[in-house]
């Protein structure tokens, strides 16, 4: 195998509409501002915030969890932060799901499952920024709407439906699909179902993740009712890398095949292809039939670094330069960029 271990670790590019997760943190990913496509910056100026104080919002961890195995990889219940709409936005929704890599191992999903991606009991409080702020001034469009931030722990982007055996003998549960299930139910008992419009959204791992469920959001409302779906920073490429390696196929390869992922991949693609094939988001578009935005710089700062120019892909220190600021590359590294 190649070496993907910085894939797991490492959040895509997200836009400043992403909600960090953590309360009191610093905000990360700044980088990825840089490169984020024109259009983008409507959508920018609106959510760029100052120095609005964000919510914070408590976890609730999934009702009966236990009972239909809709587990994080550790066994514990997964967990969501759910804040209610208000006036003009009571029955709007916007469902978020997490991102954050994947683990495409025993080895990875193994430490995962130590981690708050993998574990429900290491999660804390979430700010509610970005696209989920409630502030008027910073997030215009969706500000006052329910807002629900699902946390992700199952490392295959909700997606997985088995288990395994950990090293040390214990049960590793890729349940990401049963807990995307169960997670949904229990909103649309919390009004989700009587929702007039609604929007399934997420960032990275999370905007894979989007587009994979996007239909089944899709279809649980009425014809009348506005469902959209918003993949931000989720169009993952399946490309060579300047050695010729093709990284994000072989972790997506090994996520698929570990965690079981096949119920949520269409079909028509699956009779055609294999299964990781048809886990890429070129072919999850093609049968996705609800409105969708999709959110993704042209220069995806996270792919650039991991997908197509990973260190170690090129010869000394060549595209260093390149692959931290785009604004170094030289007329022969744009030309592979626009490629
Ligand atoms: C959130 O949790 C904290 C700590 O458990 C608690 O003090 C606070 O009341 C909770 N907030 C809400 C809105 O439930
Ligand atoms: C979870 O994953 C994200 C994205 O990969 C990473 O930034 C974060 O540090 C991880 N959290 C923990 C607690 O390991
Ligand atoms: C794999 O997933 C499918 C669909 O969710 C399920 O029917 C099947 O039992 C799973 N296989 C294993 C080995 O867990
Ligand atoms: C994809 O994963 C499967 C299952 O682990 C493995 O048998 C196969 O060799 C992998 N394909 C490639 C090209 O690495
Ligand atoms: C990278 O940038 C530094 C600082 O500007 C410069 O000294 C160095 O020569 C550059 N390296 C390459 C390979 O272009
Ligand atoms: C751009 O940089 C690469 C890597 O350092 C180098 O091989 C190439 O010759 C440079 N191209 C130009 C036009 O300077």
């Amino acid at each position: 195998m190649t070496q993907p271990r910085v894939l797991h670790e490492m959040p895509a590019s997200c836009s400043e509409l992403r909600p960090p997760a953590v309360p009191r943190g610093r905000r990360l990913g700044q980088a990825a501002a840089a490169a984020v496509a024109p259009f983008l910056l409507i959508l920018l100026l609106a959510a760029v915030s100052g120095s609005t104080a964000a919510d914070v919002v408590n976890l609730t961890l999934l009702t009966g969890a236990q009972e239909r195995g809709a587990v994080c990889l550790d066994g514990s219940s997964p967990g969501y932060h759910l804040q209610r709409g208000f006036g003009s936005g009571e029955h709007s929704w916007l469902v978020y799901l997490e991102g954050g890599g994947w683990c495409d191992d025993i080895e990875s999903c193994s430490t995962r499952k130590t981690t708050a991606n993998g574990s429900s009991k290491l999660m804390e409080a979430a700010v509610f920024e970005g696209i989920l702020n409630n502030d008027k001034q910073v997030n215009s469009d969706f500000y006052n709407w329910n807002k629900v931030f699902v946390r992700y722990c199952d490392g295959a982007s909700f997606s997985g439906n088995t288990e395994a055996q950990d090293q040390d003998g214990s049960t590793l549960h890729f349940r990401g699909l049963r807990i995307w299930e169960a997670v949904l139910d229990e909103l649309m008992e919390k009004g989700l179902a009587s929702a007039k419009q609604a929007l399934l959204s997420g960032c990275s791992a999370g905007g894979l993740a989007t587009l994979l469920h996007c239909n089944d959001f899709h279809s649980r409302f009425p014809k009348e009712v506005s469902a959209k779906c918003l993949p931000d920073a989720g169009f993952f490429l399946d490309i060579e890398d300047l050695s010729g390696e093709r990284r994000m196929w072989s972790v997506f390869n090994g996520t698929v095949h570990l965690q079981n992922v096949s119920e949520v991949l269409p079909k028509d693609c699956l009779a055609k292809k294999d299964r990781t094939e048809c886990f890429l988001p070129t072919e999850l578009v093609k049968s996705i039939r609800a409105p969708m935005f999709i959110v993704n710089s042209a220069y995806d700062s996270w792919q650039v670094r991991n997908s197509l120019a990973p260190d170690g892909s090129y010869p000394g220190q060549s595209w260093s330069n390149c692959t931290e600021n785009i604004q170094y590359c030289n007329s022969t590294q744009m030309q592979v960029l626009n490629g």
